[in-house]
């Protein structure tokens, strides 16, 4: 008999003839976010599930008595309860790698819309506007030779400093929780405590996983270190940052601006005072949204969940349910 499998979002065919040609499966295949209700009752008795976002907590493994695994669809895995995961022997794995060159991409395209206000500016021009001659008001600023600092040097926060050092002649500097020796030879960056690179950037980018010790790491405390000309870009996840204390930061002119992929509540409120702002660039979470990329994370967390179901090991195990 096939193990059984659910699928909580919807994905490419191809994906899905796969998953199919080793597993029973179930699917929610709607736009919409699955109903948490919903997702505790097909899981009653389903041997894996497929997800990108879905919280994994002590409730839902208590109704999911056969669970082997849960593959996620995202190299971030803040949604997984890892202690309960361990307690019930349940794995989890993720999809790294193949999103690490298109998050890259964006966050440097968050730095150059908030740098030259792409987004503020194409309103002003369709707003039918236009600059008159040196006018310091739509002014921006330089991205090339400025310095860069990331906050998290993973393989996403290697493949930004790359862009910034060879692509924009950028000064490097970084903060992560373990120093990276290789990575400073192989690609001239500087490794610098927090406190040191807040006050020195130009911009700033959170590319930190979501853990209890990144929680509200960048609060009140932190914006007043950095530069009144830095610009704070967030695409790991909104939770490390304090958001009233961005707020706050921003209205007051102690930064220039910010660029944000993520936001401590998703969808981000209508009425969020952070949406009010003109120096805010905003984006809907989109960090890894291409088409290739999205369907190589689907297929990579679809052979997770075959091999997480099918006796054998699956390759991205994250490290603490190793
Ligand atoms: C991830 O994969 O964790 C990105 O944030 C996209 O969801």
């Amino acid at each position: 008999m096939k193990p059984k499998v659910f699928i909580d979002r919807p994905l490419p065919a191809e994906v899905v003839a796969y998953i199919a040609g080793h597993c029973e499966y179930e699917q929610w295949d709607s736009a919409r976010p699955i109903p948490r209700e919903t997702l505790l009752e097909k899981v009653a008795d389903a041997d894996g599930l497929f997800t990108s976002s879905s919280a994994i907590d002590a409730e839902l493994l208590s109704r999911a008595k056969r669970l082997k695994i849960v593959s996620s669809m995202s190299v971030g895995y803040n949604h997984f309860d890892l202690s309960a995961m361990k307690a019930r022997g349940v794995l989890g794995t993720n999809t790294p790698h193949v999103l690490d060159e298109t998050v890259a991409d964006l966050a440097f395209a968050l730095i150059l819309g908030t740098a030259r206000r792409v987004a503020e500016l194409d309103r002003y021009v369709k707003q039918g506007k236009w600059r008159k001659e040196d006018n310091e008001v739509l002014f921006g600023t330089d991205v090339h030779h400025a310095t860069l600092g990331i906050i998290g040097m993973g393989r996403i926060g290697e493949a930004i400093a790359r862009r910034g050092k060879l692509g924009f002649g950028m000064e490097v500097v970084y903060y992560n929780r373990n120093r990276k020796p290789d990575t400073e030879k192989e690609l001239g960056v500087q490794y610098l405590p927090l406190e040191q690179l807040l006050g020195t950037a130009d911009f700033i980018v959170m590319m930190t996983p979501l853990t209890r010790e990144t929680a509200g790491m960048i609060g009140r405390a932190q914006f007043a270190l950095m530069k009144p000309s830095a610009i704070f870009i967030n695409v790991s996840r909104g939770q490390t940052v304090d958001e009233t204390a961005l707020v706050d930061a921003l209205r007051e002119g102690r930064i220039r601006a910010a660029g944000l992929d993520v936001y401590a509540l998703e969808p981000i409120p209508k009425d969020h005072p952070l949406l009010s702002l003109p120096n805010v660039l905003t984006l809907p979470h989109i960090g890894s949204a291409t088409a290739k990329t999205r369907f190589d994370m689907a297929m990579l967390a679809a052979r997770n969940l075959v091999a997480g179901v099918t006796g054998q090991t699956p390759p991205n195990i994250v490290a603490e349910l190793k």
